[in-house]
């Protein structure tokens, strides 16, 4: 068994009834991303991290198994690794196999049964290492137990893009704090042709589509919610001038749609901001990690400029 599962402030089905009642009030209409994961959502964006057209996680993982000593030397012994949104933990397991002796494995994750499972088989596979999963929002608090090593970030998939740029800049510089002066490596997707990333968010197979729609598939199991899934289009599109993919759920219908004794009306083609996915430039996103007080330092990008590894210093250690 893994050693101990941490439950702090993790989502309940009540803060996703009024995140949800507040953002389909709201206008423009938005949900957080952040609610497409529970575990079916998981498995779907597992799915999606197997797709052709997704390139973000072929070419991150190509990329940490390719400079994995080096990073592995960044890292140093006795280090503490923090993941934050671990998901299903198959990046760590490359830097693993370059590290010397880790101190302890922390993976968060917001998906607590998922989390827990990838926890345990990665448990299985490294019998030496401590591995303590943490079932937390991260974007509303994080508690973390006492460190036994050097703390180090680790925060893959270039979900910092899923942050507008000041949220982003936010959670930089709280990570910075439960990092306690430790380094964090962190990927981040790059501005690119704009018809990569719309096969990227718009797969042949439909699995984003999915992904999408299971936002509302999760309100009817979870809040007995009557979303007619077949009455929502998923629609993605690159937004050029903010240099993001925007995922919306549109309506195909007039309809009115309830639950938690509410009631909500949507004309055809209203739409549910449901995601922005911020791409960046590297000196783009180098500016905003130096504005949330941290030092960029190595950089790793494919030869193709699709994705960065930022390894980033607390400033003031220079
Ligand atoms: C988790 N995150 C970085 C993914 C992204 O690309 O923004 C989520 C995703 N949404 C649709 N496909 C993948």
């Amino acid at each position: 068994m893994v050693r101990s599962e941490r439950r702090r402030k993790g989502a309940s089905a009540d803060d996703f009834a009024h995140e949800l009642i507040a953002g389909l009030r709201a206008r423009p209409r938005r949900v957080s991303p952040k609610w497409f994961y529970d575990e079916q959502g998981s498995r779907l964006f597992e799915e999606i991290c197997e797709l052709p057209e997704y390139y973000p996680t072929r070419t991150e993982l190509a990329l940490l198994e390719r400079h994995a000593p080096e990073m592995a030397g960044l890292i140093g012994a006795n280090a503490e690794i923090i993941e934050f949104g671990a998901g299903a933990s198959r990046k760590i397991r490359m830097l693993l196999a370059a590290l010397p002796s880790p101190a302890r494995y922390l993976p968060v994750d917001i998906s607590g049964a998922h989390l827990v499972q990838a926890a345990q088989a990665l448990q299985d596979d490294h019998p030496g290492l401590r591995v303590e999963p943490v079932v937390a929002d991260f974007t509303v608090a994080l508690s973390l137990p006492a460190p036994v090593g050097t703390r180090v970030g680790f925060f893959p998939g270039g979900s910092i893009g899923n942050f507008d740029p000041a949220a982003a800049s936010r959670l930089l510089r709280r990570m910075a704090g439960w990092l306690s002066g430790g380094s964090l490596l962190i990927g981040v997707d790059l501005i690119k042709d704009p018809e990569l990333l719309h096969a990227a968010y718009n797969d042949a197979r439909g699995v984003t589509a999915a992904f999408n729609l299971n936002l509302l598939a999760r309100a009817n199991r979870e809040l007995g919610a009557d979303f007619d899934l077949a009455q929502f289009a998923h629609s993605a599109f690159y937004n050029p001038p903010l240099a993001r993919i925007e995922m919306h759920l549109m309506s195909r219908c007039v309809q009115t749609v309830s639950f938690c004794g509410e009631c909500f009306d949507f004309a055809e083609g209203d739409s549910v901001h449901t995601e922005s996915s911020y791409k960046y430039t590297v000196p783009g996103f180098r500016q905003l990690a130096r504005a949330a007080g941290w030092s960029p330092r190595a950089l790793w990008v494919d030869a193709a400029r699709q994705f960065s590894l930022h390894w980033l210093q607390p400033a003031r250690m220079e």
